[in-house]
């Protein structure tokens, strides 16, 4: 979920409508608003999205206040509706409140305010809690910064919370544990949000808090920022933001996803840019060099991920063990978080995570550090959770990535993974110094590859209007680009939702092959590697099965193209490097069919950017 929040001297609510539509991407589900017009509180509400609320206000109430708070949802507790949506009251209407997160024990809580003869209008676990903050609020009649606190202490979960009371229209009070909270801070005024995207043309001053601490924010005053637990208070620490208003638009072209595929040659050079050094055959990596001694000492690095980030882990598997020889195993954050895994001092850690916040990834890592483990991040989001929570880390630099379908940090995560296996391989020397060079040259050449695989963008489009109404679609791919299957296949489905499957194309005899008619495109990776042969014959048991076949190829490719219905070009390059390209006309493909479907491609159903619930 995505929270807003504003307390100041301009009006509230355009601000706030606005910084939720930036933040759509952590979820849009539902959205609501509520705002303090100087004697009420004006809430609005509705299943759907920000702009489905916009409608929905300016038809129901006025929009005039100068604090507000707003929420974009994504459903845990309670189906997406309007009563479910956020803010929510407390039973007395005093109190409102938005909140990210989950209450774990909200049952037992609820029971606890049923008992006390509180009555509740939705399923929310977030309704809970208001109550919950009235209940100590009243009982005690404390303030409200003193009542959320002892409230939060009861609590078990995660949350980023924003409330306010109507008697007190001065304040609100935000609090967070596990889910984001930015306070920026401008002349006499504050702003609120999961990020810094909805405040950044206002000021570019902002307040991140960390886990267990709440603030008072007061109009045209201060800051007070508390320890929830100990109650001890925090001096604000004031950082200057990196992030400017063009990297968050769409500039000019129809969906942010386009935009970010078209991105990747310049997120690709500025991920290796001050890194890789190719005159001098060498690559700078300060949170390598700092902790040589504890990458050289591992007997294996565990790579913890989800979704896009995972598959990139995938691919690091097979650049990791190629060229630096060190065994690598890759898990879903979330399983090798509940399976008591075998962790050791012994173990390097690597977290990949663009947004940085997910929660998987993020319990996954507090666990191999209370194990005594190395954590090592690899995030795109400057300054994100899993960025603060690991030992050393190196950040992406794909700039913000708002597309819901990830695309230009699956190849800048590669890339960063590429450089780590290579400056390892080279301080293990597991490989020569001639091999070393000639990997670095070939990665400098590969944005200009990665703009000449772009070229292929009208070729595709016609392969997309063929295939666009298949209901099911297999991805293949041998080696490196086995992951890359894995990460077509995803794109397609996250997008078009047509299932599709991504495959070890040698293990399609076992099983998918059953799937194949007449009827069913299948993609193959079928690029000049060490396999290729055994890849051309794989597109042969397709063939003989009269499968439709697209065949991602290197340029110049002969036998493929003879045999396949359709072929995509991708420049020739070192195979360690191929998935940067090979995933390039993946990304197109699924773009192309979801624009042609007519489905929403940047925030598509059911899904959202940033899972900061488990
Ligand atoms: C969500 C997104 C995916 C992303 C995954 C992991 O499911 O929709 O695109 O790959 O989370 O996110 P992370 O920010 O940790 O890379």
């Amino acid at each position: 979920c995505g929270i807003v929040g504003y307390i100041g001297h301009r009006e509230a609510y355009p601000i706030i409508i606005k910084g939720l539509q930036r933040l759509e991407y952590r979820g849009y589900d539902s959205a609501g608003i509520a705002i303090y017009d100087g004697n009420s509180i004006k809430l609005s509400k509705t299943k759907g999205k920000v702009s489905d609320l916009k409608e929905k206000i300016e038809n129901e109430i006025s929009t005039d206040g100068t604090l507000g708070i707003g929420h974009t949802r994504w459903a845990t507790h309670g189906e997406p509706n309007d009563v479910n949506s956020h803010p929510h009251y407390s039973n007395s209407g005093n109190l409102v409140i938005i909140h990210n997160g989950i209450i774990e024990n909200y049952d037992s809580l609820k029971k606890e305010l049923i008992a006390r003869g509180y009555t509740f209008k939705s399923d929310t676990d977030t309704e809970v809690l208001v109550n919950l903050i009235e209940e100590v609020q009243k009982s005690n009649n404390l303030k409200l910064g003193k009542a959320v606190q002892i409230a939060l202490n009861e609590v078990v979960g995660a949350y980023a919370i924003a409330v306010f009371d109507k008697n007190k229209p001065n304040e609100i009070v935000v609090a967070k544990l596990g889910s984001p909270l930015a306070i920026g801070v401008g002349e006499d005024e504050f702003f609120i949000a999961s990020d810094a995207s909805p405040f950044i043309e206002f000021t570019k001053n902002a307040i991140y808090l960390e886990d267990e601490q709440m603030a008072i924010i007061r109009r045209g005053k201060d800051i007070k920022i508390r320890k929830i637990k100990s109650d001890d208070l925090v001096a604000p620490y004031i950082q200057e933001l990196q992030l400017n208003l063009e990297q968050i638009e769409k500039g000019g072209y129809e969906h942010f996803m386009l935009k970010e595929i078209y991105e990747q040659p310049r997120a690709i050079l500025d991920t290796f840019r001050g890194r890789l050094l190719s005159n001098e055959a060498i690559i700078k990596m300060a949170g390598i060099e700092d902790n040589m001694k504890r990458f050289l000492a591992a007997d294996r690095i565990i790579i913890v991920a989800c979704g896009t980030s995972w598959h990139a882990g995938l691919v690091a598997e097979y650049i990791f063990e190629d060229l630096a020889r060190i065994p690598v195993e890759v898990e879903y954050a979330s399983e090798f978080r509940y399976r008591n895994p075998v962790i050791s001092e012994k173990d390097v850690v690597i977290a990949i995570s663009q947004s940085g916040e997910t929660a998987d990834t993020l319990a996954a890592i507090k666990l191999a550090r209370s194990k005594g483990a190395f954590v090592f991040g690899v995030c795109n989001v400057v300054g994100s959770s899993i960025a603060r929570e690991t030992d050393a880390g190196a950040y992406t630099h794909a700039g913000p990535e708002i597309g819901v379908a990830s695309t230009k940090a699956f190849t800048t995560q590669i890339t960063v993974l590429t450089l780590i296996a290579l400056r390892l391989a080279r301080a293990k020397g597991t490989i020569s110094s001639s091999e070393f060079r000639q990997h670095l040259i070939e990665l400098e050449t590969i944005p200009n590859k990665v703009e000449e695989a772009l070229q292929s963008d009208e070729a595709i489009k016609v392969i997309a209007d063929i295939y666009k109404d298949s209901k099911n679609c297999l991805y293949l791919g041998r080696g490196f680009n086995f992951p890359v299957a894995l990460e077509g296949a995803l794109k397609l489905k996250e997008i078009s939702y047509i299932h599709a499957e991504g495959y070890p194309a040698a293990e399609m005899k076992h099983g998918p092959i059953a799937l194949i008619d007449e009827q069913m495109p299948v993609v193959v990776i079928a690029t000049k590697t060490e396999h290729y042969e055994k890849v051309v014959s794989n597109i042969q048991e397709i063939k003989s099965r009269k499968g439709k076949i697209i065949g991602i190829v290197t340029k110049g490719d002969v036998s493929v193209r003879e045999l396949a219905d359709h072929v995509i070009e991708v420049p020739d390059t070192l195979e360690s490097l191929s998935p940067l390209l090979t995933t390039i006309p993946l990304q197109l493909l699924s773009y192309h069919i979801a624009v042609m479907l007519g489905k929403n491609v940047d925030q598509p159903r059911n899904l959202a950017k940033s899972v900061t619930v488990e």
